[in-house]
C-alpha cells in the first residue's frame, strides 16, 4: 500500500470511531489530528478531552485496535485538548437554546421549548429501593431507545454510579461537564466527586448549588427523560427541584408495609404542597415468589395500593423482591439488563410501559378558562 492510502485509513478509521458520550464521531467532533509519515512510519493524532483517564485509556485502546490492521508502522498518540480546542468543542456542542440556558443559569429542561419529562423519584424514607428502581426504569428507557439521565440529587446517599457500574470521572470541556454514560444513560452524581465513604455534610444553600450546577453546568444534550433520584424525606431537594424544574412529576416508591406507606405519604404531600404533580405510586419489595410458586409478603402486602388510593393517584407497578434485582445492583448491571427474565425485571419494564403511557403532565394556562354554559 502507498504510504499516501495508508494515511488515508488511518484517518478515515479513527475519524469513524464514535465518542459514545458526545454521540458523534471523531471527525464531527474536530478530535482528528495530522497524520505524518517517515520512512514508512505512520504517526497520527488525536485529541481527547481531559478529566478522566480511564477515558482516554479506552480511546487509546480503541485508536489502537482501529489502525491494527493497516500494519505495526501506524503509532497513535493522544494529546489532550488544549483551550482553543475546548472552547472550539464546546461551540459545536451547543445549541442556542443551551446557550441561552446557561447565560440565565436555567436548565434546558425548564425551557418552554423542552419535551424532556422530568421524573423526580421520592420515597417517605430510606431503603425502600428508590434508587434501585430509578436506575432499572432508566436502563430500561434507554434499551427502547429512549434518551436518558439520571440526577442523582441524593447528595447524602448518592448510589447511582455504583448501580450502573460507573467508575470514571466526568470529562470537562471548559466550564462544561460530561455527564459518564453506562447502559445508554446519562449520569450525574456527587459519588463521581466524593469518596464512597466520605461523608456529605452540607447546608441547604449548598445543596440547592450543587443541583444547580449538575442541572445547568452539566452538558446533557436533549433528553426525552431525566430521572431525579431524590434523598428520602420530605427536605430541601424538592424544593430545590421545585424551583428549577417546576413542570417535574413526582412519582413515590413505597415498600407494602404499613408503616412505611405512612411515611410516603407525607413525602407526597410535601410534593403537593410545592405543586409539584404526584402521578403515581411505585410499590418495591412486594411478595417474594419462589420458582414453584409460592408467595412470600416479606414486607407485607397492600401498601401500594393503599397510599395510592389515598393520593388519588394510580399504583404504576409491584416489583417484587428478587435476588437477580440486588444482585445486579452490587454488580452494577440493571436486572432489566443483565437478568431480563427476572419477575422483578418483568414488571420494572411493564412499570415502564405505563410511565410512558401515562403521558407527560398536561399543563393549563391560568389565563384560558373554561367557559360555563
Ligand atoms: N425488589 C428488590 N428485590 C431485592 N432487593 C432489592 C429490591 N429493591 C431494592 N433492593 C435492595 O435493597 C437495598 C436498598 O435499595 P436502594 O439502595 O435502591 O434503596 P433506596 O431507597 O435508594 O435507599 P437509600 O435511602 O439508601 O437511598 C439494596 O441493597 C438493593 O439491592
Ligand atoms: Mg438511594
Amino acid at each position: 500500500m502507498m504510504a499516501k492510502d495508508i494515511q488515508e485509513q488511518v484517518l478515515e478509521r479513527l475519524g469513524s470511531l464514535i465518542d459514545d458520550e458526545l454521540g458523534a464521531s471523531l471527525q464531527e467532533l474536530g478530535l482528528v489530528g495530522p497524520v505524518s509519515s517517515r520512512l514508512r512510519r505512520v504517526s497520527a493524532q488525536l485529541y481527547y478531552v481531559g478529566g478522566a483517564p480511564e477515558v482516554a485509556q479506552r480511546l487509546q485502546a480503541e485508536a489502537d485496535a482501529a489502525v491494527a490492521e493497516l500494519g505495526s508502522s501506524v503509532t497513535v498518540e493522544l494529546l489532550p485538548l488544549d483551550p482553543a480546542g475546548q472552547a472550539q468543542l464546546r461551540e459545536r456542542l451547543m445549541t442556542p437554546e443551551m446557550l441561552e440556558a446557561r447565560t440565565t443559569r436555567t436548565p434546558v429542561f425548564s425551557l418552554p421549548g423542552s419535551t424532556a419529562r422530568v421524573i423526580g423519584v421520592s420515597s417517605g424514607k430510606g431503603g425502600v429501593g428508590k434508587s434501585s428502581v430509578t436506575a432499572n426504569m432508566a436502563a430500561e428507557l434507554a434499551r427502547r431507545g429512549r434518551r436518558v439521565g439520571i440526577l442523582d440529587a441524593d447528595v447524602y446517599g448518592f448510589s447511582i454510579p455504583k448501580l450502573l457500574g460507573l467508575t470514571s470521572m466526568p470529562r470537562v470541556i471548559d466550564d462544561l461537564i460530561l455527564p459518564p454514560k453506562a447502559f445508554g444513560v446519562k449520569v450525574m452524581s456527587l459519588g463521581f466527586f466524593v469518596e464512597e465513604d466520605t461523608p456529605v455534610i452540607w447546608r441547604g444553600p449548598m445543596l440547592h448549588k450543587t443541583i444547580e450546577q449538575f442541572l445547568v453546568d452539566v452538558l446533557w444534550g436533549e433528553l426525552d427523560y431525566l430521572l431525579v433520584d431524590m434523598p428520602p424525606g420530605t427536605g430541601d431537594v424538592a424544593l430545590s427541584l421545585q424551583q428549577f424544574l417546576p413542570r417535574s412529576e413526582i412519582f413515590v416508591v413505597t415498600t407494602p408495609q404499613s408503616a412505611a406507606v405512612r411515611v410516603a405519604q407525607r413525602s407526597a404531600l410535601a410534593a403537593k404542597k410545592l405543586k409539584l404533580p404526584v402521578r403515581g405510586v411505585i410499590e418495591n419489595m412486594s411478595a417474594f415468589v419462589t420458582p414453584e410458586g409460592e408467595r412470600y409478603a416479606i414486607f407485607g402486602s397492600g401498601g401500594g395500593a393503599r397510599l395510592a388510593g389515598d393520593l388519588g393517584v394510580e399504583l404504576l407497578g409491584e416489583v417484587p423482591l428478587t435476588m437477580a434485582l440486588r444482585e445486579g445492583g452490587d454488580q452494577g448491571i440493571p436486572a432489566v439488563i443483565g437478568a431480563a427474565s427476572d419477575l422483578a425485571s418483568e414488571s420494572l419494564r411493564e412499570l415502564v410501559d405505563r410511565l410512558e403511557s401515562l403521558g407527560p403532565v398536561r399543563r393549563y394556562r391560568s389565563d384560558l378558562k373554561v367557559q360555563a354554559k
